[in-house]
């Protein structure tokens, strides 16, 4: 699924195509939802093969494993630094990118029948699917249903990885969501 887009101006700081998710991209049990490919990744044209996607990797490990989990963007190219914060090498996308990029998220779910669940990673993608006066502190873990495009999905938030790497302690909680939404996926039968 090669795509170019010029649509939010992020297209300007990216090699075309943008870039999709990876993983299990028929019949994925949970679809990982993050904020926006890095630099590197960008170069590489797959999502989540830096340091946060090897964490994430390793705390998924069973399901990667099995082909079940698809991992993907709330945003498909990645945004450059800010201004205010030039070393950190890109900044968070903002709401009009994240609203424009989202009927290539709905493409991808389009894909899989709507018996997936959606795990969002962080707040980026939280906000990107519910709006901006919810915070993955108050709401990790907790079930919801979401109306993407026109199909409802099982929504879980879970914490991102980025968080993870700069406060480990939060591993076990992310683990524990993770673990749960897996084994109860795992004990419906289809
Ligand atoms: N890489 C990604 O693809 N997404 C993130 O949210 C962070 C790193």
């Amino acid at each position: 699924m090669d795509k170019c887009c010029e649509t939010c101006g992020l297209w300007q700081y990216s090699d075309c195509p943008m870039i999709l998710g990876r993983g299990n991209d028929i019949d994925p049990k949970i679809v990982l939802i993050g904020e926006a490919p890095d630099p590197d990744e960008g170069k590489k044209g797959i999502p989540f093969i830096g340091r946060a996607g090897k964490k994430l990797d390793s705390m998924i490990k069973e399901a990667l494993d099995n082909n079940d989990v698809f991992i993907t963007n709330m945003v498909k190219c990645f945004p450059p630094a800010s201004t205010k914060n030039p070393s950190k090498g890109f900044r968070v996308p903002k709401e009009s990118e994240i609203e424009l990029c989202k009927p290539f998220l709905i493409d991808e779910l389009g894909n899989f029948a709507s018996k997936t669940t959606l795990m969002t990673l962080g707040n980026i993608a939280l906000f990107g699917l519910i709006g901006k006066n919810h915070g993955i502190t108050k709401e990790a873990g907790i079930k919801r249903i979401v109306k993407v495009g026109n199909t409802l999905y099982n929504l879980v938030p879970n914490y991102h990885p980025s968080f993870i790497l700069r406060n480990n302690n939060y591993e076990k909680e992310f683990r524990r969501i993770f673990d749960e939404t897996y084994k109860e996926k795992n004990n419906v039968s289809e």
